[in-house]
């Protein structure tokens, strides 16, 4: 039921990659330099780097999957390509990990990618059913259905405002917790129903949306991944480097604001921030909130 009122064209297209020429033109200042792609995803972005620089590239996703995937589709450019699963708090760990000290620039495109929406055995969506997991990284840690099941109903109320901007946080949780009363709730169908009828028809996908990623985020400690992730990469980024970051959603793009903002010997190349055209929104529903920023490193720390 809920699938249907997502249109088809919105889920065949959600692959494409994001702001791809604003990125190329943003991030790239020396095509012999070594890049890091931090979300390599499904490897849209990192192709256009591969086709524009001589130098290397290092794909990075704490997403097993991800790589895999990136593995196969963009196998023509190994050597030149180095695949690793990290997170983006473990990017200090870089330079022991391949033969670079330092880095011409770093590209985050946050969120989740079309393949980790789009499988049910995820977790990720309330359009399609499956386990309550949510984990980027599958190898251990926290999941969705913990967090859903066992976090009292303040912490859940809390998460909810915070990271979903949800003004029905308190009535949520309480629905849930009545529920899991009854029993433990195990699947995104399950929350999807559960968290529905707070919302009137029209306002439906909204609410669901807000409530899936704020458990997503809390799930993969998204906020602070990202901050660390953003300070890691400044300090093993040369002098006249880059770092340029896709958000897609209001708290990410604040916490990218203001860590550029913080960064010792920074300056910031986007005062004004780069959205896609309407000709990309209108082709590509997943650039609609999309926002990028660019940071140069302008002089040494
Ligand atoms: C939007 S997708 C990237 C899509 C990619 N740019 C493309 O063109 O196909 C985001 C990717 O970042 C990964 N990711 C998100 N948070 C991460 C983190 N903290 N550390 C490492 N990878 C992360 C996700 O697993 C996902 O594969």
């Amino acid at each position: 039921m809920l699938r249907t009122q997502l249109k088809v064209d919105e889920i065949t297209t959600y692959h494409q990659s994001v702001l791809k020429d604003e990125v190329l033109e943003l991030l790239l200042t020396n095509e012999r330099g070594s890049y890091v792609d931090c979300t390599i995803g499904g490897g849209g972005h990192a192709r256009g780097i591969l086709e524009h620089i001589k130098g290397r590239l290092i794909g990075i996703d704490s997403d097993q999957e991800a790589l895999n995937y990136s593995r196969r589709s963009l196998r023509d450019y190994f050597p030149r390509l180095t695949l690793l699963q990290l997170r983006f708090g473990q990017l200090n760990r870089l330079p022991k990990m391949v033969k670079e000290r330092k880095f011409q620039g770093f590209f985050f495109d946050l969120g989740l990618s079309w393949h980790q929406i789009n499988s049910s055995q995820r977790g990720f969506s309330y359009l399609v059913d499956g386990p309550l997991d949510m984990r980027m990284d599958q190898r251990g840690g926290l999941t969705a259905e913990e967090v859903v099941n066992e976090y009292s109903r303040a912490k859940l109320a809390l998460l909810l405002r915070e990271y979903g901007e949800e003004p029905r946080a308190t009535k949520i949780a309480q629905r849930i917790d009545q529920k899991r009363r009854r029993g433990r709730i195990t699947s995104t169908r399950q929350l999807a129903h559960i968290i529905a009828p707070i919302f009137p028809p029209y306002g439906r996908i909204k609410g669901l949306s807000r409530s899936f990623q704020a458990i997503r985020i809390e799930v993969n400690d998204e906020l602070n991944q990202l901050r660390e992730g953003l300070k890691k990469a400044w300090k093993i980024l040369e002098v006249g480097g880059r770092i340029c970051v896709i958000s897609y959603h209001s708290l990410e793009d604040r916490m990218v604001k203001e860590t550029f903002k913080g960064l010792p010997g920074g300056k910031i190349l986007t005062k004004k921030v780069v959205r896609p055209s309407p000709e990309e929104t209108r082709a590509n529903p997943r650039a609609r909130g999309a926002k990028l920023r660019a940071v140069e490193k302008a002089r040494a720390e």
